[in-house]
């Protein structure tokens, strides 16, 4: 029998579209005081896809970087959590497993959850690993975070994706077998099946998901999870970033003299890519431990980071993980900022057409090209989504920063 060491996130990259709108801009068309965007909801930007974008698109985006043939070949599940789904049967990783041409012999699924979904992805593929250590998963991500135009959701809006492959010895992070959950069923936030744009209780679904988080955390100590104390950093569901701010407050009270030692710098790092691309829902916790461990001076080889995961509707898991001492030789900290500096600005009627007029055509069509992207959705035909190639591997800027 094989000895695991440790279970965990073996690789992870981003991606997100090739443009923004501008936090200011939004201000400006509604008149308010781009201060309360900046510095009380805590965003700059939101992502905006394309025409041709979509969560496939940018999955696959994601996960071509990861696919080295030791990756291709150990590829025994693929889990794709969204709440953005463009298909009511069809699982979106089936769309990614064709683009990219993985191995048939594999399953494919797709999770919802709000934007949980990736944590009971990562939780299970846990549990798949420790079972069968030769396998590897892959995770992905993918989401659109869109609401009403005008309403106060909007400056919250953005796109992304993330992907992760998750196998035995682990050169990124270990995940702990411990976890806490806090589960409730309420309607703080839900988009039913007609509507491209969510309807959300904004206020109520800060309160439940403080309490989540909290209850979340105490169901970790009583399972025997780490105390704070043991704890280094810490990444939290960002929404909008001023969000991961009233979490540690919360989770600060809750822990008392536990937290002592934890201030804004324990998740001030995580914040960095989220503040430049908006909510990607299921994508957003792990795009935000991704910016943690890209952006932080620090070495963290060795150091414990908590993790929170809420979806609404609702559920929370609380989670710790050991960053691995040779991670920082693994990541695509490079390759991220280079995409997310490229990003072209776009105008209040580009952004309005793209974000708001895109999501209701249903007719068969063929896409002009704006995707900055490798890959994109070249059409629709006979109700058929037709996605391609769009910049040849060889003519990009190498992703891979692995050694
Ligand atoms: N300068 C600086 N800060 C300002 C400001 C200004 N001119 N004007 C307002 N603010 C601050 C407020 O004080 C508030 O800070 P606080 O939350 O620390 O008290 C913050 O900006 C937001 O203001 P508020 O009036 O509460 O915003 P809102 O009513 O427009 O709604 C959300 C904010 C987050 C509820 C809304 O964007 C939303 O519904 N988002 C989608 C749902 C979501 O993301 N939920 C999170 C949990 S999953």
């Amino acid at each position: 029998m094989t000895l695991i060491n440790a279970v965990g996130i073996d690789d992870i990259a981003i991606y997100s579209p090739g443009h923004y709108y501008d936090l200011a801009d939004l201000a400006a068309a509604h008149g308010i005081d781009p201060a309360k965007y900046t510095k009380g909801i805590g965003q700059e930007r939101m992502a905006v896809p394309s025409p041709d974008e979509d969560i496939v698109t940018m999955a696959a985006n994601a996960v071509a970087p990861l696919l080295s043939d030791g990756v291709r070949d150990a590829v025994s599940t693929v889990i794709f959590a969204t709440e953005s789904g463009i298909d009511q049967s069809k699982s979106a990783g089936l769309f990614v497993h064709g683009v990219l041409g993985l191995r048939p012999n594999c399953r494919v699924v797709e999770f919802k959850q709000a934007c949980y979904g990736a944590t009971a992805g990562i939780q299970f593929a846990c549990d798949l690993v420790r079972q069968r250590p030769a396998e590897k998963v892959l995770i992905i991500a993918s989401d659109i975070a869109r609401y009403e135009r005008g309403s106060e959701g909007e400056c919250t809006q953005g796109a992304g994706a993330v992907a992760m492959v998750v196998s035995a010895n682990p050169r990124l992070i270990e995940i702990h077998p411990q976890s806490g959950l806090f589960s409730l069923d309420v309607m703080d936030f839900w988009r039913p099946n007609h509507r491209s744009a969510a309807l959300v209780d904004g206020k109520l679904s800060i309160d439940v998901y403080l309490r989540s988080l909290t209850e979340a955390w105490a169901d970790f100590r009583r399972k025997g999870g780490l105390p704070l104390d043991a704890v280094d950093k810490l990444c939290f569901h960002q929404p909008f970033t001023k969000m991961a701010k009233k979490a540690f407050g919360a989770l600060a009270e809750a822990a008392g003299p536990e937290a002592a030692h934890l201030g804004e710098a324990s998740y001030a790092d995580s914040q960095v890519y989220g503040r430049l691309i908006g909510n990607t829902y299921s994508a957003s916790l792990y795009i935000g431990l991704c910016s943690l461990l890209d952006n932080c001076a620090e070495n963290l080889g060795g150091r414990t980071i908590g993790l929170f995961s809420y979806g609404s509707g609702s559920v929370g898991e609380f989670f710790t993980a050991t960053v691995r001492p040779s991670y920082r030789r693994y990541l695509r900290a490079d390759a991220h900022r280079t995409m997310l500096d490229a990003r072209q600005r776009l105008d209040d009627a580009t952004y309005a057409a793209w974000f708001y007029e895109v999501p209701k055509q249903v007719e068969d069509r063929a896409l002009p090209q704006e995707a900055a992207g490798r890959f994109r959705l070249a059409a629709v035909e006979e109700q058929r989504r037709v996605y391609e190639e769009a910049i040849p591997e060889a003519q990009l800027v190498p992703l891979q920063a692995v050694a």
